[in-house]
């Protein structure tokens, strides 16, 4: 086979890029282990940032989002005792969107206008410094495939081959603590996002839609999901999202899904190596308290879509000669705001650090500079 773009992953950045670069008139085909199914029900993010879905409409995607999607003015931030809420609309003009990732994926299927080859097996890329790159795997019947391209996209994510096929330099980052995530049938308690300092540990209330609950506990790293019963896990969060103050209630529903998620910053620079370029999880993994993983794939694959209309049509190498540095400009952004939160907000079970994070934590509510931080960067 033969075509100017071969993604690898058809995760949100591999089927975005897809989609944008047939806007631009460049011919794409996606390669993905997974079958379709298991990509669209993986529950991962929900939130996405003001220029995430200003991307989205603009790229024919909004429909769904528009009619379906909840649009926040803000989050909640607490600790015992204490809510504050900060208005993102008030202090930096821009709004967030309860929509998940799961929506997104099903949004870009129902566009038809990626090429996918899913459950393929043995991915691997070959001569990404020439300029007749390519990519072999195996299809699910066991056939032997190719495909010969002018440009290699690694969309696969952390555990993919591309960006190995990057000789680079990594910065990392592991936390001591994990988060056990929950989906509940349940209406959620709130009407917007309640990010929770607690001594017990951070608890976060999101939601997906207006039956449908998403909350997280700092668990400590190995947790195992099933040690914890539905019982347990809604007293605890009752207990550190402060049930009972100011009269809140915490209502509870049946668990739909328990999983741990282990946290971990990672960058890798450069973000290409001759004809192959990294966008999304491939290039870096941010922990997900500030919610960018999502929001940081989309702004990725807007850069590297112009960059390869611009390279494969109008022979114009600039932006791809770019793209890195620019990424990457943006990807430390969210890298610090992520650790910056959740470093804010997780107990380490050091008191002085608790000392810091309170005060630190007053500080932002009460300061509009303090506010305003936090707003930029949340809503993007
Ligand atoms: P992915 O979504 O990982 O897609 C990569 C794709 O590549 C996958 O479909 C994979 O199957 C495929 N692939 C891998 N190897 C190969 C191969 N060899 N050949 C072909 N295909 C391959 N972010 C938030 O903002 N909030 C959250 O709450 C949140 N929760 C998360 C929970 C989990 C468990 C994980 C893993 C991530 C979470 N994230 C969250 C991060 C967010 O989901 C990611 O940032 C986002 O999915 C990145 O999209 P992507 O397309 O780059 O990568
Ligand atoms: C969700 C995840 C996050 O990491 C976050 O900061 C907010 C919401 C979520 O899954 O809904």
């Amino acid at each position: 086979m033969r075509t100017q773009v071969a993604i690898i992953g058809a995760g949100p950045a591999g089927l975005l890029l897809a989609h944008l670069l047939a806007r631009g008139g460049v011919a794409a085909i996606v390669v993905e282990t997974r079958s379709q199914q298991y990509v669209a029900a993986r529950i991962r993010a929900g939130i996405l940032e003001q220029s995430s879905v200003s991307l989205l409409t603009e790229a024919g995607l909004g429909d769904r989002l528009h009619a379906q999607g909840q649009e926040h003015r803000g989050i909640y931030l607490q600790w015992p005792g204490q809510r504050h809420h900060l208005d993102f609309m008030d202090l930096a003009g821009r709004s967030v969107w309860v929509y998940g990732q799961t929506e997104v994926q099903k949004d870009l299927v129902a566009a038809g206008t990626a090429e996918v080859i899913y459950e393929v097996s043995g991915t691997a890329l070959h001569d990404v410094t020439t300029d007749r790159p390519y990519v072999t795997f195996t299809e699910s019947d066991g056939k032997p495939g190719r495909i010969d391209a002018d440009v290699i996209a690694g969309c696969d994510g952390s555990f993919g081959p591309s960006r190995h096929a990057v000789p680079s330099r990594a910065f990392e980052r592991t936390y001591p603590y994990s988060w056990l995530g929950i989906l509940a049938e349940v209406a959620p308690s709130t009407d917007e996002l309640i990010y929770a300092w607690h001594p017990g540990g951070f608890a976060l209330h999101s939601m997906r839609s207006p039956t449908v609950s998403r909350l997280y506990l700092q668990v400590p790293n190995g947790t195992d999901p099933s040690a914890w019963s539905d019982r347990q896990i809604w007293d605890e969060l009752a207990k550190r999202l402060g049930h009972g103050q100011d009269g809140w209630k915490l209502t509870p529903g049946p668990i739909t899904g328990k999983s741990v998620l282990p946290m971990r910053s990672y960058v890798q620079t450069p973000m290409r190596h001759g004809r192959l370029f990294l966008a999304g999880d491939a290039a870096h993994i941010v922990p997900p308290t500030g919610a960018k993983g999502l929001n940081l794939a989309i702004r990725d694959v807007a850069l590297l879509s112009r960059a390869l209309v611009a390279l494969l049509r109008s022979k114009d190498p600039r932006l791809a000669g770019a793209y890195s540095d620019t990424a990457l400009q943006r990807v430390w952004r969210c890298t610090h705001f992520s650790w910056w939160m959740t470093t804010m907000l997780h107990t380490s079970g050091d008191p002085f650090d608790a000392q810091l994070q309170l005060s630190q934590l007053r500080w932002v509510v009460s300061s509009r500079a303090g506010a305003a931080g936090l707003a930029e960067n949340y809503a993007g």
